[in-house]
C-alpha cells in the first residue's frame, strides 16, 4: 500500500472481493495529438494516463494557453486557500460561457463583487432556514414516490430524468415558492439545458489562449445560447414583479430573502440590499448551481444500490430501524449515518462537478514549478478522489469508509463541494436533500438495471450516466402501507 495522507478502510473491508463500479480506462500515456482535444472535448475524463492518478502536479501547454494541474493536498489548498486571492477567478471558458446567462452573479464573478455578492448571499443559506426547505425536499420527494406508485406495476423509467425533474421541483419551490406554474417551469428547466449544450460548444479560442480565433466559435451555438438566456430572464422577471402578491408571503423562499424581505441573524437584522437585476442573476446561479448536480448524484446512488445488493440491504435496515413507517424529517438527518456514507461515497466516485479551473492573477510557484501569470488552474475532483497515494481501493463502492468512527478524509483531497472560500454555497443544502431524497424514494422502492444496458460516464460541464440510466422499479416490502 503507498504512502497516505489518512487511514485505511475498516478491517473487515480491506479484502473485500467485488468488481469496481463503472469507471474510465485510463490510457497508458498522455494523449498528445489534435484527437486529444476532441476527445477532450467530449469527455473530459479520457486523457488522464495512469500516471494521473499518481502524480502530484502535471503542466501543460496548448498554444499560447500555460495549464498546471494541481493533484494533491497541499497544492488544493494553496490554490483555493492560502493564495485565494491570486485565485479566485474562474477560468477565462467558464467566465464566458455563463456571463450571458448570470451577468456578475456569484458563480463567475471575482474580486470585490464575488466578496459583496458572497457575504450578502450567504445568510440564506443558513441553519435557520434549512428545516423549511428540508420539508420542501420531503414533500416533493414523496409526491415522486405516489407518482411511482401509480404506474403499471414493473414500470420503466428514466432514473436521470426522474432526479432532474425532482431536484428541479425541489430548487424551484426553494427559490420561488409554490407559485410557478408548470409551464414557466419548464420554460426555465427546458432553457437551461438548451444554455448548457450550447455552450458547450464554445470556447474552443480561450482553451488555446487565443482570443483573435474567437472566429472558430459557432455563431449559431452563440445565438442559441444567448436566445435560451433572453428565454430565462423572461420568466424569472415576471416572477420576481409578482412574488410580494404570492399566496403565502410568510413562508421564506431564498428568493425572497434576496430580495430583501427578511433579516437574519448573521447579518445583525440587515436586509440583503440587492437590486432586483442582481436577484434575479443570483436566483439564476442557484438554479443552475444547485438542480444537476444533486440530480447526478442521486441517479449515481440508484445505480449503485442496484450493482452493490449489500449496501442496499444495509441501508433498508437502517430506514427501518430508524424511520419504520414515517417519511424522514430534517431532524432524522444525523440520525441516517449509512444514508450519509452512501451519498458520500458515491459523490466521492461520481463528483457531479469533476473538474475545477480557475485563472492565476499573478506568477506562483507551486511545488518548485513556476505558474506563469493567466495560467489555468486545473483541480480535477475525479482523479483527486480516486488517487492512489491518498486512498486504500479507490476505485470501489465503499461507504463504510464514512461511517462515524472512521477518520474523515482529507478536506483537500475529498472536495465533492470545493473547498476553501469558494466552497459551494449549497452545501448543506445538496447534503441534506440527498439523504432526505434518497431515504424517502427509498423506503418505497427500489431499481433494477435495464437488463442489458451498458452504464458509461459522460463527462462535460457534469459528470453523469451518459445516455440516462433505464431503471424498473420495484415496491420494497415496507411500501404496502405508504409512509406519512
Ligand atoms: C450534490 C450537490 C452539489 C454539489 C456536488 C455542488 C458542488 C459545487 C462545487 C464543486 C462548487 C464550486 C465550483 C467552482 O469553484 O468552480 C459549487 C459552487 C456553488 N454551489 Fe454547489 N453543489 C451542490 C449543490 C448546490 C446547491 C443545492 C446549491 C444551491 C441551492 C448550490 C449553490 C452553489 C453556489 C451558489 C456556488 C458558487 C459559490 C461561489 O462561487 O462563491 N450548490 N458547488
Amino acid at each position: 500500500m503507498p504512502e497516505s495522507t489518512f487511514e485505511r478502510l475498516p478491517e473487515a473491508y480491506r479484502d473485500l472481493n467485488e468488481p469496481p463500479p463503472v469507471a474510465v480506462a485510463p490510457p497508458d500515456t498522455w494523449l498528445k495529438d489534435w484527437s486529444a482535444i476532441l476527445k477532450l472535448r467530449k469527455n473530459l475524463l479520457v486523457l488522464w494516463p495512469k500516471r494521473a492518478y499518481e502524480g502530484k502536479t502535471f503542466t501543460a501547454q496548448l498554444f499560447k494557453q500555460h495549464y498546471f494541474i494541481c493533484n494533491s493536498p497541499d497544492s488544493v489548498r494553496r490554490v483555493f486557500l492560502d493564495e485565494h486571492d491570486n485565485y479566485d477567478q474562474k477560468s477565462p471558458q467558464m467566465r464566458h460561457s455563463l456571463e450571458p446567462l448570470l451577468g456578475d452573479g456569484l458563480f463567475v464573478s471575482d474580486g470585490a463583487v464575488w466578496k459583496e455578492r458572497r457575504a450578502y448571499c450567504a445568510p440564506a443559506f443558513e441553519s435557520e432556514l434549512l428545516p423549511d426547505f428540508a420539508a420542501i425536499m420531503v414533500d416533493s420527494a414523496r409526491e415522486l414516490a405516489d407518482h411511482w406508485e401509480s404506474l403499471p406495476a414493473g414500470s420503466s423509467i428514466d432514473m436521470l430524468n426522474e432526479m432532474a425533474r425532482l431536484t428541479s421541483r425541489i430548487i424551484g419551490r426553494t427559490i420561488f415558492g409554490d407559485d410557478t406554474s408548470e409551464a414557466e417551469a419548464a420554460t426555465v428547466v427546458d432553457n437551461f439545458s438548451q444554455y448548457q449544450k450550447a455552450i458547450e460548444q464554445l470556447n474552443f479560442s480561450d482553451s488555446f489562449g487565443l482570443p483573435h480565433l474567437k472566429w472558430l466559435g459557432n455563431p449559431m451555438a452563440k445565438w442559441q445560447s444567448l436566445r435560451a438566456a433572453q428565454k430565462i430572464h423572461t420568466v424569472i422577471d415576471q416572477i420576481i414583479e409578482r412574488h410580494p402578491q404570492r399566496a403565502k408571503p410568510e413562508s421564506p423562499t431564498l428568493l425572497s430573502y434576496l430580495l430583501g424581505e427578511h433579516t437574519s441573524k448573521k447579518t445583525s437584522g440587515k436586509r440583503c440590499p440587492l437590486s432586483s437585476v442582481d436577484a434575479r442573476n443570483e436566483a439564476i446561479v442557484m438554479f443552475m448551481a444547485g438542480h444537476e448536480t444533486t440530480a447526478n448524484s442521486l441517479a449515481w446512488v440508484w445505480y449503485l444500490l442496484d450493482r452493490y445488493p449489500r449496501v442496499a440491504e444495509k441501508l433498508q435496515e437502517e430506514l427501518t430501524q430508524m424511520l419504520g413507517d414515517r417519511s424522514p424529517r430534517f431532524e432524522d438527518v444525523p440520525q441516517l449515518p449509512y444514508t450519509r456514507a452512501i451519498f458520500e461515497e458515491t459523490l466521492r466516485l461520481y463528483p457531479p462537478v469533476p473538474v475545477l479551473s480557475r485563472q492565476a492573477r499573478a506568477s506562483d510557484e507551486i511545488r518548485g514549478k513556476a505558474v506563469p501569470p493567466n495560467s489555468i488552474i486545473l483541480v480535477i475532483p475525479w482523479l483527486l478522489h480516486r488517487h492512489n497515494l491518498y486512498w486504500e481501493k479507490p476505485n470501489h463502492f465503499i461507504p463504510e469508509r464514512f461511517m462515524p468512527g472512521q477518520p474523515r478524509p482529507d478536506k483537500f483531497v475529498y472536495i465533492p463541494f470545493s473547498v476553501g472560500p469558494r466552497v459551494c454555497l449549497g452545501l448543506r443544502f445538496g447534503l441534506t436533500e440527498g439523504i432526505l431524497c434518497l431515504a424517502t424514494l427509498a423506503q418505497r422502492f427500489r431499481a433494477k438495471l435495464k437488463v442489458g444496458h451498458e452504464v458509461e460516464i459522460e463527462c462535460r460541464l457534469t459528470l453523469r450516466p451518459q445516455d440516462g440510466l433505464p431503471m424498473q422499479l420495484e415496491p420494497t416490502a415496507s411500501s404496502v402501507t405508504p409512509p406519512q
